[in-house]
């Protein structure tokens, strides 16, 4: 007797008056005692975790009518006891049964062990306690689903980037109404291949060569900006408005230098997307690159449309505080152009020429009939090179979870906006030492909604954060209440970098290589001669933002009691002032 063979055990089992001999699947052979484990196989297609099974599985004997083996129904008893039948299934059937018991216990495994991972309305989601239990403002959402996806990825062991990825990217970008979306293994990683993409001599007259300038914002996160400085691009900074935290696109035109300028590089701060209609407008007029950071704003809508689809390119991050999150992960969408899809795939993939997908061969259709560079006639595209490139790919079970997660995203999206809500209204009496974020083109916040500018422009934010700044005027300053939010076991972050050109690396830039970056408005021999004051002349808003600024978490993992937590915690501190 070994494992795979069809055998009739006595069932039910346990109470033999009346038991019948029925089928069962060995699932492993006999032990020193003579005990064999086996599966209860039914001719009944009723129950629920089950492998089907037809002659064709057989490579013993054969199979009358189509059968299921229940993966609920284990029982151990002695081979005396059974009765053989001269039939056995495949060891490919016995693989998919092996398949089916792991991922059935991974599905149980994950409701057991990641009840504080569940969805914020989730009836499975670990009790709250307060004051014991944190608050944390960004994490990892997901459900069984999400860990049964990835194992079963790992399972099938493809490992590198295949049809779990090919059905992520699409689903992406149909979401986001893009041409393409090209994964990769970090938002720092996107950034990077959409400012290398626009370094490529396949561009010709509007290829970004060392030196050209590239339009950026001072306060957000460190790797919007370092892409442009080390592809020898020059970021030119302008300010943030402390209110939206976005782009004073104001500053824009002050910004512009003739014949320098060539792209613009910014992030929508926090899921509030900038002014679109102003950056687009701008591009546009002086025939610019346009390459928006949607990171931390997957959903977010301006003008009813979303963010990541105005752009050239835009970016997005799937580290575990993002929208959504396949661990770590990124992507870069092609809004339109198919030439800088291949440009990217390009430089994510070593540099090579080739636009194969991974383990396909002559997508071209002549894969020996090329002659680029100085390479002979015929050498193999597959081992063209035309870009200085990387290698940023992802692993297939970082989407096979993307795909889980992606399938979330509409109820993250809302549910971004509920929490939001929910604190802002909690805290609305406390607009005497708090500050709130505004949505661009919004002028004021009531229960009911936001008053919006005369521009005629809206947005719609999928809130990555609910910052606020605490207000000159305060009798606390912000640390304190970080600190306070801390003891509460509250997560609480700043604008990440603040003011970028206060951060080590930047102050060490402005004196190694001072033209390196500029300031809108000033001349490189200006800007070698900054000092911190000049700084916060020309930045107040990023530095306001890097003093006052704090955001607590909105992510879709927040529970309501959670929530109530945070606006009682804040109280507390605010009437102990
Ligand atoms: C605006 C923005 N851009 C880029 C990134 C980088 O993403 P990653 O952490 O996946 O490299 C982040 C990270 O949080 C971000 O907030």
């Amino acid at each position: 007797m070994k494992p795979g063979d069809l055998v009739y055990v006595l069932w039910p089992h346990s109470d033999t008056d009346g038991a019948k001999n029925r089928p069962a699947l060995v699932l492993d052979g006999p032990d020193l005692q003579g005990d064999v484990t086996l599966l209860k196989v039914t001719g009944n297609a009723r129950y629920q975790d089950t492998v089907k099974i037809e002659s064709s599985d057989l490579v013993e004997g054969e199979l009358f009518k189509t059968s299921y083996i229940r993966l609920d129904r284990i029982l151990s008893t002695h081979s005396s006891k059974l009765l053989e039948r001269g039939k056995a299934v495949s060891s490919v059937k016995m693989a998919e049964v092996r398949k089916s018991l792991a991922l059935k216990n991974c599905a149980v495994f994950s409701r057991l062990a990641h009840a504080t991972n569940r969805p914020g309305d989730d009836p499975a989601l670990a009790p709250f306690i307060p004051g014991k239990s944190s608050v944390p403002y960004a994490g990892r959402v997901f459900t069984e689903e999400e860990v049964v996806a990835g194992t079963a990825s790992m399972l099938d062991f493809w490992l590198t980037l295949g049809k779990e990825g090919d059905a992520f990217e699409a689903g992406l970008a149909k979401f986001l109404g893009v041409k393409r979306s090209i994964l990769c293994n970090s938002g720092s990683s996107a950034n990077l291949l959409a400012i290398s993409a626009l370094t490529s001599p396949k561009l010709r007259e509007r290829q970004l060569h060392p030196g050209d300038e590239v339009i950026t914002v001072a306060a957000g996160f460190p790797t919007t900006v370092a892409p442009i400085l080390q592809n020898g691009l020059v970021p030119v900074f302008i300010d943030n408005d402390p209110v939206t935290g976005n782009a004073r696109v104001d500053q824009l035109e002050e910004a512009f230098s003739t014949g320098k300028t060539k792209a613009v590089m910014m992030a929508h701060t926090l899921g509030n997307p900038f002014d679109l209609s102003a950056v687009k407008s701008f591009c546009e007029l002086h025939g610019l690159w346009l390459v928006e950071d949607n990171c931390d704003a997957l959903g977010c809508r301006y003008d009813g449309r979303l963010t990541g689809s105005f752009g050239d390119l835009s970016t997005q991050s799937f580290y575990p505080p993002h929208h959504l999150t396949l661990g770590e992960g990124g992507a870069v969408n092609v809004v339109g152009n198919m030439l800088l899809k291949t440009l990217v795939e390009s430089f994510r993939d070593w540099g090579r020429d080739c636009w194969c997908a991974s383990g396909v061969d002559n997508t071209c259709g002549k894969r020996f009939g090329w002659q680029l560079g100085e390479l002979p006639q015929g050498y193999d595209h597959k081992f063209i090179y035309s870009h200085l490139g990387y290698n940023l790919k992802p692993l297939d079970v970082q989407a096979a979870i993307g795909r889980k997660q992606l399938e979330r995203l509409p109820a993250f999206v809302e549910a971004r906006k509920n929490n939001w809500h929910a604190l802002r209204t909690g805290l609305a009496d406390l607009g005497d030492v708090f500050d709130f974020m505004l949505p661009t083109h919004a002028v004021s916040w009531s229960p009911s909604g936001f008053e919006w500018d005369a521009s005629g422009h809206t947005t719609d934010c999928s809130w990555f954060g609910f910052m606020l700044r605490v207000k000159s005027q305060a009798p606390f300053k912000k640390i304190e209440f970080a600190r306070f939010l801390d003891q509460r076991k509250i997560g609480n972050r700043m604008l990440f970098g603040g003011n970028l050109l206060r951060q080590p690396v930047f102050v060490n830039l402005r004196k190694e290589n001072p033209a390196a970056f500029r300031i809108r408005g000033l001349s490189a021999k200006e800007n070698s001669s900054l000092d911190s004051s000049a700084i916060n002349k020309l930045l107040p808003g990023a530095d306001e933002i890097m003093e006052e600024a704090i955001f607590l978490g909105v992510y879709p993992g927040l529970s309501q009691a959670q929530l109530d937590y945070v606006v009682e915690s804040v109280h507390e501190f605010v009437a102990r002032h």
